[in-house]
């Protein structure tokens, strides 16, 4: 193993938990980006990521605190604080201690996942997080899915940027997944924060077919370094989502979602049962060959420069280029005015 030389510290979106992980009145304790971290859910469902320690005396607001209504209170001396992180009650004083504030992380909730957006300069989100359905634009929702079907595994010693690269390396697919002939890039758009990567691809047939003749294939968008959407097409209908968080300086966790489509009408109709365990089947199978890049991934060494073959410097360099503006001694300030500048108008 090998310790990345990027940056731990990536500006964007992470996942951070799952939804149901964190029930109305539940607070949830996480480290991540090497912080103490807590969510909270208020009676309303509103849900909040906060630093763990309390601006009073430091009690770990994890351990003990609880909510009450849309406030935490923390279970050292009941000081309570609000979603924005504000102290609204110290329950022996007449007033509140306004000016003290426990840092709070913008948060969405999509997909079923829990999404902080981090960024170290403290800059607020510059685009958003994919939604694996409303981001491909077609119409479709979860419910023309099973429910998703998941991986979580903790403290892999790898990057996020390690796993967005397999969507400039054809060359893996053929090794790392068997596939029988290598894919074929047909989009590489790195032009904004989201970027765009369609493949053609086939796991059938063997090594005498050509890739004019394959007739499927998977768009992946990607939302910044922490998250990538992907549907598939010509192919059991599946989307997936991959999310890397950094833990501390070396480690992150890496979950991953596989939605497999319902099928249509009639078919669904005849035999729900065995039409559901099929595609629970197809569900592990293409979690288990995300299993077969993290092997990868957890040993590997990040390389650069890399020995790269003349097909592959394109890809890699657009790329790289790319992860740049997420790196805090990147270019991310230009990102950012640009997001900033169209959503004026
Ligand atoms: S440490 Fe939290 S109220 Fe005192
Ligand atoms: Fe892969």
């Amino acid at each position: 193993m090998a310790r990345p030389p990027l940056s731990m510290k990536p500006t964007g979106w992470f996942q951070v938990a799952w939804s149901d992980e964190i029930g109305v009145g539940d607070v949830h304790r996480m480290k991540y980006f090497d912080q103490e971290l807590i969510a909270w859910r208020g009676q309303s469902g509103r849900l909040t990521v906060m630093n763990a320690y309390c601006e009073h005396l430091g009690a770990h607001l994890g351990y003990g605190g609880h909510v009450e209504g849309e406030v935490i209170q923390c279970p050292f001396h009941g000081w309570q604080w609000n979603a924005e992180g504000r102290n609204v009650c110290i329950p022996y004083e007449q007033r509140p201690n306004r000016g003290r504030r426990i840092t709070t992380y913008p948060v969405v909730e999509r997909n079923d996942s829990v999404y902080l957006w981090y960024d170290v300069h403290g800059r607020a989100p510059f685009f958003e997080a994919p939604d694996v359905f409303a981001a491909f634009g077609d119409g479709s929702s979860a419910a023309d899915y099973y429910p998703q079907q998941r991986l979580f595994e903790q403290g892999h010693e790898m990057h996020p940027q390690y796993v967005l690269e397999n969507g400039v390396d054809f060359a893996h697919f053929k090794y790392v997944h068997g596939t029988p002939i290598n894919p074929v890039f047909t989009r590489h758009d790195f032009d904004a924060p989201v970027s765009y990567v369609d493949f053609t691809i086939t796991f059938e047939g063997d090594d005498r077919q050509t890739i004019d003749e394959v007739q499927s294939g998977v768009e992946a968008i990607n939302g910044g370094l922490g998250i990538a959407v992907t549907k598939s097409w010509g192919m059991i209908d599946n989307r997936t989502i991959s999310c890397i968080t950094p833990v501390d300086d070396a480690t992150c966790d890496v979950r991953f979602m596989v939605y497999i489509g319902r099928p249509a009408g009639e078919s669904a109709a005849k035999d729900p049962r065995r039409a559901g365990i099929k595609a629970q089947e197809f569900g592990a199978e293409i979690i288990r060959q995300f299993r077969q890049d993290i092997h990868i991934w957890s040993h590997q060494r990040y390389s650069d420069p890399p020995a790269l073959a003349s097909g592959e410097l394109k890809g890699f360099t657009a790329i790289r280029q790319w992860a740049k503006q997420f790196y805090p001694d990147g270019v991310g300030g230009a990102a950012a005015e640009v997001y900033a500048t169209r959503q004026k108008g």
